[in-house]
């Protein structure tokens, strides 16, 4: 199965909704979140990563942009390119040891690096149904 859509009506359903999208991507590491400003990406990666076992922050050096979870040791990347300007500043934090870690990436706004996502990912599309309910659509590409 190439695409699962998930509905997600209220806070509540994230937890189930984060249990459902770690099953589909089994080996996928790259996570991509499309969605207008408040669609709740932001707030699906959270679920997502409390869900994998994360439990704390760790500071990152390009914090605006990246940050660093801790899961059991390992790390993961969660990746917010709303801000950045121009490709440059992608190469400029080291965007291919993230990417090509073998690490989990969750990225949003990820249309601003298009030409720099690996090939093979999990897109996540949200979309605001109604103030507490959202839509996700899922696929592997
Ligand atoms: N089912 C839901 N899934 C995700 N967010 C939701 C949901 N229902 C309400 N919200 C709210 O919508 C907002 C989404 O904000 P955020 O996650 O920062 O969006 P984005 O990162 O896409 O800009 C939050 O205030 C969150 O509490
Ligand atoms: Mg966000």
């Amino acid at each position: 199965m190439n695409n699962i859509k998930i509905e997600v009506n209220g806070l509540a359903e994230l937890d189930d909704a984060a249990k459902k999208i770690i099953t589909f991507a089994q080996e996928e590491r790259i996570f991509i979140f499309e969605g207008e400003m408040g669609a709740g990406k932001t707030t699906l990666i959270k679920v997502l990563a409390k869900t994998l076992g994360v439990t704390e922050v760790v500071t990152s050096p390009t914090f605006s942009i990246v940050n660093e979870y801790d899961m059991n040791g390992n790390v993961i990347y969660h990746f917010d390119f709303y801000r950045i300007k121009n490709i440059q500043e992608a190469y400029d934090i080291g965007y291919e040891e993230y990417f090509y870690s073998d690490n989990i990436c969750f990225i949003e706004w990820p249309g601003k690096v298009e030409s720099l996502l690996p090939e093979h990912h999990v897109k996540i599309e949200i979309t605001a149904v109604s103030e507490n309910d959202r839509l996700l659509s899922i696929s592997k590409i």
